[in-house]
């Protein structure tokens, strides 16, 4: 009976523990903004940032990261990432980024994919969509300049 309680006392433990560090994140969960600056512009973000007991996931864990482009071939360090639920930015948004100086887009929050979202890349007078569903986390990965071409907006 003892153990029992034990236990139980112990996933109770763990359980409360759990749900406190999604609030954690859900609330404080880092994104990229425009004014500040980050690395690796163009790489698979993911490849060091969500995989256990790296240095960078230690520091920190991103759920969404990837780089925009010009469609000149520069870095997009004005361009914002937009998540819809239908194609073509139709539907529920379910997420907004800005790129940072280097061009790059991440962020810690969790995120409910719904299923599969359509992304959008925005710039101040271009809009580009992406017409596949997307489910998970990294977009570099895909957009690499090999499989697939990087992902731009003009300007
Ligand atoms: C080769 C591994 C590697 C890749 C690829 C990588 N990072 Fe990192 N990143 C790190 C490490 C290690 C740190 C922690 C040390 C530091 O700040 O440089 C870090 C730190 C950061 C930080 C600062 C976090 C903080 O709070 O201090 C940001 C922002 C960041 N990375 C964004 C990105 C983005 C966006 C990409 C993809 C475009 C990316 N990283 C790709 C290894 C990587
Ligand atoms: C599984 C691979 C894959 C992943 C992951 C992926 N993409 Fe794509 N993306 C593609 C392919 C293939 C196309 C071209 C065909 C299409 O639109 O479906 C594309 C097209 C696009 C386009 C249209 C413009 C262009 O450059 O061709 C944008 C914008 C885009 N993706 C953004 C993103 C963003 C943002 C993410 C991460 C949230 C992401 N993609 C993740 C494969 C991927």
């Amino acid at each position: 009976m003892k153990k029992i309680k034990i236990s139980l006392l112990l996933s109770c433990f763990i359980f409360v523990f759990a749900c406190s560090h999604f609030d954690t994140i859900e609330k404080s969960g880092r994104v990229s903004e425009s004014n500040r600056k980050s690395h690796n512009s163009g790489e698979d973000c993911m490849g060091c940032h969500n995989k256990d007991m790296t240095e960078a996931s230690i520091k920190a864990w991103w759920n969404i990261a990837g780089t925009v482009y010009r469609n000149s071939g520069g870095l997009n360090n004005t361009a914002r990432i937009e998540l819809w639920t239908e194609p073509k930015a139709k539907g529920l948004k379910i997420l907004s980024l800005n790129t940072d100086k280097d061009a790059n887009f991440y962020t810690e929050k969790i995120i409910n994919f719904k299923g599969g979202c359509y992304p959008v890349a925005i710039s101040e007078n271009d809009t580009s969509f992406m017409n596949s569903t997307f489910n998970g986390g990294g977009c570099n990965g895909c957009h690499d300049n090999k499989t697939t071409r990087k992902i731009w907006v003009s300007q």
